[in-house]
């Protein structure tokens, strides 16, 4: 078996078969893995804002949200913002949640045609890696990147579901940026944070005040659970 990493979603190439898993760990898929944990119904990512409102509008009164950001910053109207620690169980169990955000959700979308297709954070990362050694065909953990650029958190997760998945499959190969992303995580395990606070969009989402969001994100295997995509749905 064999796993390989992708940078951001565009260099993924095209007919890539699965199993892959989108990673976007500040902070849509660990909105999506804590939605679901805390009995969400499903998730819905979508890419455009009017796009979201139009879909709720479809659903019966009260039994979906809106979630999902601009510039990390909560959508006018939107019951939900992007932080995982919105998505309560006393505010998303039972609902389906229509998000929007700026890189998770497009990647998602992306990847569509790629089947299974899987959502990976820190949070549930060692049960992502169990669930890949499951299947035992090569697998593709694809970044979603910050608009377009290679982002560090993104990277070291990655590290984290390769260093897992390393302890399920003796023997698992290694691309180049899935060891480069091994190592990087593996020399900074001890202290994650000092790692990730050279990323680009940690630095913007501390400027706004979101910490608290950032240290729930680096929460490493709290959730045993691996949503899946499938025909634009999330659920578990
Ligand atoms: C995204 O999908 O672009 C991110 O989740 C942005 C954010 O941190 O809100």
């Amino acid at each position: 078996m064999k796993v390989t990493v992708y940078a951001l979603p565009a260099l993924v190439p095209a007919g890539t078969p699965g199993p892959a898993v989108v990673i976007d760990v500040l902070r849509a898929t660990s909105v999506m893995v804590t939605a679901l944990a805390h009995g969400a119904r499903s998730v819905r990512p979508v890419a455009e804002i009017e796009e979201a409102k139009a879909l709720a509008a479809a659903f019966p009164p009260g039994t979906a949200l809106c979630g999902g950001e601009r510039r990390a910053l909560p959508i006018p109207g939107f019951a939900l913002g992007n932080s995982p620690l919105e998505y309560t169980p006393e505010k998303v169990a039972g609902k389906t949640i229509i998000l929007t955000t700026t890189n998770g959700t497009r990647a998602l979308a992306a990847l569509r045609q790629v089947e299974p297709l899987f959502i990976g954070a820190f949070l549930n990362a060692r049960a992502v890696a169990r669930t890949l050694a499951q299947l035992g065909r090569d697998a593709a953990l694809v970044c979603s990147g910050t608009r377009g650029r290679f982002s560090l958190d993104d990277v070291a997760c990655a590290g984290l579901i390769v260093a897992h998945l390393k302890a399920f499959v003796p023997g698992l190969e290694l691309d180049d940026l899935a060891y480069a992303s091994l190592v990087l995580y593996e020399t900074h395990r001890s202290n994650l944070r000092e790692l990730i606070a050279h990323a680009g969009h940690y630095q913007y989402l501390i400027s706004i005040g979101l910490e608290p969001d950032i240290a729930y994100c680096l929460k490493q295997d709290i959730f045993d659970l691996v949503p899946r995509a499938v025909a634009g749905e999330v659920t578990v």
